[in-house]
């Protein structure tokens, strides 16, 4: 008598059984008296069984081991782990770029906790990242820089678009001030402060991706999303170019938005 499958085993048979299915004719499913045929022996035999159970709870073991190695490293980084020392690591400056309000502003104050406020001296540098000649006002923002200890860069500066908008239908003045902002601004502000930091051979640039870059698709920020891929890609590679010259890149990911 036919053997009863439950429903998707009996499914599996008659399709293998089909001759027009060119597939291997004893590819069956795992329940099949041929298969029960050649794992009997194994299992009946009691040293057989004894090494599969040892192999399985060994394997089983260091897959439970790597798990829990993971997270106790997680929690030690976020609770755990003391903070660095910023200024005798990398320098005696920070330079946030966007720090008048938001994530940015947040670092400032986060930064300026680390030290004493009274020794704490602050330099402000104005400049509009979307407006008149980008490249010269990067010139005179190397030389505002000239001379300072920057040990820590905070890329934060970026745009986006007012509201949810199909590609199509992005204004060019709002897509192009997202590249002017977002790749440009990042871009050569790191360009200019890279200079000095390879020169002291020490330093640290906190990039701001996005989320938008990460999830598989950001459909109606499009051109947003990329910009925030760019900014991602460029950390990466620069992570790994200037590792040698003592400088530290990451490029920060925030999954929520605007
Ligand atoms: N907030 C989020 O949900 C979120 C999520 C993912 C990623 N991010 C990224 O995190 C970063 C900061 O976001 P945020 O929400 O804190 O932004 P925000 O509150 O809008 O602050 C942006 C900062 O950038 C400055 N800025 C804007 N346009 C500028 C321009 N053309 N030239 C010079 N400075 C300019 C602003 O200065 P003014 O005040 O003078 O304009 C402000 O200091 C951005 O790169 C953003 O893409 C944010």
């Amino acid at each position: 008598m036919a053997p009863t499958f439950p429903v998707p085993f009996r499914a599996f048979r008659q399709k293998i059984a089909d001759p027009a299915n060119h597939g291997p004719k004893h590819f069956s499913c795992s329940r099949s008296p041929y298969m029960l045929n050649k794992i009997d022996p194994l299992i009946s035999s009691p040293n057989m069984l004894l090494t599969t159970i040892i192999l399985v709870s060994t394997i089983g073991f260091f897959i439970l081991l790597k798990n829990f190695i993971f997270v106790l490293k997680w929690i030690f980084v976020i609770l755990l782990r003391p903070s660095k020392d910023l200024k005798r690591i990398y320098g005696s400056w920070a330079l946030i770029i966007g720090s008048t309000d938001g994530i940015g502003k947040a670092f400032a104050f986060k930064l300026a906790e680390k030290d004493s406020y009274p020794e704490i001296e602050i330099k402000i540098f104005k400049l509009d990242f979307s407006e008149g000649d980008v490249v010269s006002r990067f010139r005179v923002m190397g030389r505002m820089i000239e001379g300072l200890d920057i040990g820590v860069l905070i890329n934060n500066v970026g745009v986006t678009y007012p509201g949810a908008m199909y590609f199509h239908e992005v204004d060019e003045k709002i897509w192009m001030n997202l590249v002017r902002v977002n790749v440009q601004g990042t871009s050569y502000v790191t360009k200019v402060v890279l200079k000095g930091m390879v020169a002291r051979r020490r330093g640290a640039i906190v990039n701001m991706g996005s989320g938008a870059s990460v999830v598989p698709s950001h459909p109606l920020y499009a051109i947003y999303s990329a910009t925030k891929g760019y900014v991602d890609q460029l950390s990466r590679s620069l992570y790994v170019k200037y590792k040698q010259y003592g400088i530290d890149v990451q490029c920060q990911v925030y999954i929520f938005d605007f």
